[in-house]
Parts: C-alpha cells; structure tokens; sequence
C-alpha cells in the first residue's frame, strides 16, 4: 500500500480493502472500504491515530517501517470497534514504549475487547490536549457517534479533524482526497443510513462542536479525506435535519404477483399525483440502498403477502432493519394481500415501534386485486399527499 501525505508531517498509513464486500456480517460494501490510519509527527513525539482492520494490519506495519518510524509515542484510539483497534496490540508489541490514548470508557472496552493491558494506556478527557512539541492533538468525546466511547481527535496547527467512523464512507478508491464527489456523496450517505442514522439527534450536536472549530480537513477511518469539508458537513446537516422530503420509500415482496399488482398500482398513483417514490423488491434489492432511501423520505410504505398467518418473512427481515435505523418517517402504511387470513398489518406494526411516524390506514386485500381495492389504494395515495401536504412538502 502507498503511504501519502495528507499534510507536512501527517501521512495516511491505513489500508484500502478493494474486495471486502460485507460488513459486520451485514452490511453489504458494493465499493469495498479502506481502515484509515495517521501517522502525525511532531518535533518531539509521534502519534499513531487509530490503526487498521487485523485483516490489514501487515500493510499498516509495512507502511510504518517504510516511513522509518523506529518509535510510536502515543497510539490515540477514537473508537474502540475492530476494524480501527483490531491492530493495536501488534503496534504496541513492535513499539513498546507506546501508550494508548484514549478515553476512559474506549479504555475499558478495548480491555475488554483486545486484552491490552491496563499500564499501556493513558487516560484523556474531554477537552484535553496532548503536545507532540509542534504539534498538539485535542480530544473532544462524542460518544454514541456509533458507539458509547466515540471520540474525536483535533491536530489543532494543521487544523485537521479525525473523526473515525463519522462522515466516513465504505469506499475503496486511490484518491486520497474526495475528488470524485458525486461518487462520494452517494458512498457517504448509504453510510449514513447504516450506521449514523440512529444516532442523528447526537450527530446534529456535534455537528455545532464541529463547525466551531473551523477544520481545515475531515480525515474519517472510512473512504477518502475531506480537504473541502464543507461538502460533508453541509451533506450531513441535512441528513441529521428534521425536515423531511415528499418521498415515499416502498418496499414490498410478491409471492404469486397480488401484492406486486398493489404496488404497481399505488406507485403510480402517487406519481401522478406528484409524489416522489423510491420502489425496491426485497428479493432483489441491497438494502444499503433502501437504508440510503430512507434518510430523506417522509412516508414508507411497506407491502407483503401472507405467509403462514404473518407477513413474508423477507419483509420482517426488512422490517426489523427499518425499525434499528430509526429514520425520520413521519407515516407508514401496510398494503398486501392474503387469501384466507393473517395478521400481516398487527406483526408489522409490531416491529416498527421505534419509528415516530403514524401510521395510515392499511389496505389489506384478499386475493388478486380488483375494482374497490384499486379505490382503495386511490384514497390511500390521496391520503399520503395530503399528509405531505399539512408539512408544506408537497
Ligand atoms: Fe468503522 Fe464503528 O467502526
């Protein structure tokens, strides 16, 4: 792997993971993902910040010796999840007079996660600095920036802020810098909605702690560098935003074409009646790409057939997804279909409880749909535009 430089005396020694197609046994990564690591070096100390995935860590080591770094003072750990801590036990056995830093509920979990023993760390707290002689990093914590122990690091002279997980992208790609940033916004927001999207209330805080320290560059563990963060901050304040747009995100699966029918049907109705609509099959779709739909629209609608009394279990996969992310939805409606029963809108209803969002009046048909169902769907697109109407969207 080729080490750059981000700034004098700031290099990125991480590693770009062009094949890795699934993350966290779940996530899908049709771009692949990099573990960015820094390496920043002062007159006096030299700091390792975050390290890489354990996958990767032979590219880390050899990126640190082909810069001739003979000796790590400080490892600073923003977030204790493997894919950025998996390696430093090996960095602390190669450099053993390193400390990790780090605060202390990221302390205790990579205790208990990497067995690092207690006398390697050095414990910070928010607001603390840390000197390198010309160069001193600040630590801000954030936590439940993923997860509880998040923390952001400032290297205050070059104005550049690592940020680990937040505002990164799972993207594999040889720019340094987001150059390409259409490519880039789209990478950024599908990672988004994986793993930012529940925590959007405490992302728009620290979205202010961050624009008041004016960083010149946003360099994430994830996908390339922000040497124009305004971009991704600006990106990010509407994701985190409360408002919402007249979209509707329908996801839907069809065993025998009664419920595809509805869809069809409805998806057409809201068009013509100037409703945006994002439409996924859930026996095709990645549902990276539902989760990144899911992040501006203002209604989902969610269709199934039933299965065994209940609805498919595709759909309650999808479902118990949508419910964990925890979009901005403000109404969601059940449309499908059953042939002699089921309680396909009660187990749906059942599994989206964390969404603020009202629910509509279903439309539940028993077979092929016909006639009065398809006044049905009518009204339940009337009553969707209406909705997006009373929040001036529509
Ligand atoms: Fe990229 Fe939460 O780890």
């Amino acid at each position: 792997m080729v080490v750059r430089e981000v700034r004098p005396s700031v290099y990125f020694v991480g590693a770009l993971d062009w094949d890795r197609r699934l993350f966290d046994e779940l996530i899908p990564l049709p771009d692949g993902t990099s573990y960015n690591a820094y390496l920043v070096r002062g007159s006096q100390k030299t700091a390792l910040i975050d390290t890489v995935d354990p996958s990767m860590e032979k590219v880390l080591v050899e990126n640190l010796q082909s810069l001739g770094v003979d000796e790590i003072d400080y490892v600073v750990s923003n977030h204790a999840e493997q894919d950025h801590s998996g390696s430093i036990p090996r960095v602390l056995e190669l450099y053993p007079s390193a400390k990790v830093v780090t605060n202390k509920r990221c302390a205790d979990l990579l205790k208990d996660l990497l067995q690092i023993p207690e006398e390697r760390f050095s414990v910070v707290e928010d607001g603390e600095s840390l000197s390198l002689g010309d160069k001193t990093l600040q630590f801000f914590l954030a936590p439940w920036v993923h997860w509880p122990e998040t923390m952001l690091t400032y290297l205050r002279e070059d104005k550049i802020l690592f940020t680990c997980d937040l505002f990164g992208s799972h993207l594999a790609t040889s720019d340094l810098f987001a150059k390409d940033e259409a490519r880039v916004y789209a990478a950024a927001k599908r990672y988004f909605a994986e793993i930012m999207m529940p925590f959007r209330k405490n992302i728009q805080k620290y979205l202010e702690k961050v624009l008041e320290l004016d960083a010149k560059v946003i360099a994430p563990s994830h996908g390339p560098i922000y040497d124009n963060p305004s971009f991704i901050l600006n990106a990010y304040r509407e994701w985190v935003a409360d408002e919402v747009k007249n979209e509707v995100v329908v996801a839907y699966v069809s065993m025998h074409g009664s419920t595809a029918e509805i869809i069809r049907y409805l998806v057409d109705a809201l068009v013509e009646r100037g409703v945006g609509v994002k439409q996924f099959n859930l026996t095709k779709t990645d549902l990276g790409e539902l989760a990144s739909a899911l992040v501006d629209a203002a209604t989902l609608v969610v269709g199934s057939p039933t299965v065994l009394a209940g609805p498919h279990p595709s759909m309650v996969y999808a479902a118990y997804l949508v419910n964990m992310l925890r979009p901005k939805l403000r109404f969601v409606a059940v449309v499908g279909s059953y042939g002699w029963g089921g309680r396909v809108v009660e187990v749906l209803k059942g599994l989206l409880t964390n969404l603020k969002a009202e629910i509509l009046e279903p439309v539940i048909i028993k077979g092929y749909p016909k006639e009065e169902s398809f006044r049905a769907l009518d009204e339940l697109a009337d009553e969707i535009l209406n909705k997006h109407r009373e929040l001036k969207i529509a």
